[in-house]
């Protein structure tokens, strides 16, 4: 079975992406997962009949993450979701929005 990873797999719409993908491959879910949303999917997620053949690394893309590197050496495919939406976070902390959706991509 391959692997897939997918940034933000367990946000909004990374969901559906992890949800079809662990058909077929073993997925590996990465991101800051303390949002309420997140925490909801990933519990989804986790109820899902394949689950066994999700992991989830949780991580902030700001920062090394050499076990995200690892995984991403070894997969098929990586997929990249993982961003700072939210605009009233963009005016209130706009290096913060930068740093996540310019240079974190
Ligand atoms: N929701 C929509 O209708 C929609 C429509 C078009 C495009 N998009 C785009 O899809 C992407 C995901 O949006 P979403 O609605 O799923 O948002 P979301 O907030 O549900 O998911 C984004 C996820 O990114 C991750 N994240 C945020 N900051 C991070 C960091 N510093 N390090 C690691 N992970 C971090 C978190 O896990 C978070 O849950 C965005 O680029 C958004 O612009 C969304």
């Amino acid at each position: 079975m391959g692997q897939v990873v997918i940034a933000a797999g367990a946000g909004s719409i990374g969901v559906t992406q992890t949800t079809g993908s662990h058909r077929r491959h073993r997925v590996v879910v990465y991101g800051r997962l303390e949002r309420k949303g997140c925490v909801t999917n990933l519990e989804w997620l986790r109820s899902h009949p394949r689950s066994e053949n999700l992991e989830v690394l949780a991580g902030d893309l700001r920062l090394p993450t050499p076990a995200l590197e690892r995984e991403v050496e070894v997969s098929e495919a990586s997929f990249h979701m993982a961003a700072q939406v939210a605009v009233t976070s963009s005016v209130t902390d706009s290096v913060a929005d930068v740093e996540v959706n310019a240079m974190g991509t």
